[in-house]
């Protein structure tokens, strides 16, 4: 046997390289080439922010399971929006916790219920910014899941009922996007309709269409106190192994007349994200979620990892899925960030 030492000591470089071999790194070599060539880009315009707002005045609260982020009264979430509109940020999110909850979850749908109170206010003072009313019941319930109950079971078509009501307080109180998020059957079409017949033909739906039942929505639900009482929600939500099944529940979104369909967590579902893209030509969000946020977070405070570098890397991977906008509790570090490059 020959010695392999010996053999290879007699080639030269060039014996060894393919003649006319296409080099990647040409394109890599400048900070200038390497802006010229990027395929993707986070941009301030396409994140939306979430709130928190409970009843009361003067009160900012931080939300222990997420770093940077609070339960605030409406007085102090004005003096936010303030600031996160001067970033360049054109979307807010809001979420409500009532002061008090029933079997039934009236108070997201009552015309003082804290939701319509703060939009009300928000659009008073910030007609511009985008406010997109998450439309849920688990905040307002006392049982915390996000359709009525009955036998220990999560209703759909009653629910139903309810959710369209509360699309229509918020259009009235002045929401630019409705955006459901309890997963029940056939919501897209009948806010839809409710909408159209209350007036609000002009009103988009963004729909949280596949909905996976994740375990990263834990820091949420301690900031919304939202956690179900009894049982999951996996009797609406999705099983986080099933593509084919989000796409289906992608089509069925659309067909009920979703403007914007919404892809929920993110990180985890990159896949869905990127199918949904050749499916579809609608507008994509996609849910940076609780979770995802706070174990960034995490991680960032212990020094294990670099924070900025990690949240554009993750959520310019979401956008390079094909992702057109994407909530996330980062936004205001990102617009801070992305000013400075
Ligand atoms: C309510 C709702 C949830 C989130 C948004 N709307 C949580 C849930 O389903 O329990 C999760 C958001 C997050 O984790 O950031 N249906
Ligand atoms: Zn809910």
């Amino acid at each position: 046997m020959s010695d392999p030492t010996a053999t290879i000591e007699k080639l030269s470089l060039n014996d060894l390289i393919p003649e006319g071999a296409h080099r990647m790194r040409r394109l890599r070599a400048t900070p200038q080439l390497r802006d010229m060539v990027r395929e993707t880009h986070l941009r301030t315009d396409k994140l939306i922010y979430p709130f928190f707002i409970i009843e009361g005045k003067k009160e900012k609260k931080p939300i222990s399971s997420m770093p940077g982020i609070y339960q605030q009264t409406i007085d102090e979430v004005l003096k936010e929006v303030e600031a996160v509109q001067k970033q360049g940020i054109k979307s807010i999110l809001l979420f409500g916790i009532p002061d008090s909850k029933d079997s039934e979850g009236s108070g997201a749908w009552h015309k003082d219920g804290i939701i319509q109170k703060a939009m009300r206010e928000i659009k008073k003072h910030f007609p511009d910014i985008v406010v997109v009313a998450d439309l849920c019941l688990c905040e307002y319930t006392d049982h915390g899941h996000c359709g009525l109950i009955a036998d220990g079971k999560v209703l759909n078509d009653p629910t139903l009922q309810i959710i369209a009501r509360t699309a229509v307080a918020q259009a009235e109180a002045g929401a630019d996007i409705i955006a459901p998020s309890d997963m029940m059957d056939l919501r897209v079409a009948v806010i839809r309709k409710a909408l159209d017949a209350s007036g609000f033909h002009h009103i988009p739906i963004m729909s949280y269409a596949a909905k996976f039942a994740s375990g990263l929505y834990g820091p949420f639900r301690v900031a919304a106190q939202s956690a179900p009482q009894f049982g999951d929600r996996k009797s609406y939500q999705m099983d986080p192994a099933n593509g084919r099944e989000a796409l289906r529940e992608i089509e069925q979104d659309i067909a009920e007349g979703a403007d914007i369909v919404m892809v929920k967590p993110a990180l985890s579902y990159l896949d869905i994200i990127a199918k949904t893209r050749q499916i579809t030509d609608l507008p994509i969000a996609a849910y940076n979620v609780s979770g995802e946020y706070s174990m960034v977070k995490a991680a960032a405070q212990n020094g294990w990892i670099d924070e900025r570098r990690v949240v554009l890397e993750t959520l310019t991977g979401v956008v390079r899925a094909g992702a057109d906008m994407i909530i996330t509790y980062h936004a205001r570090d990102i617009a801070n960030w992305l000013k400075e490059e």
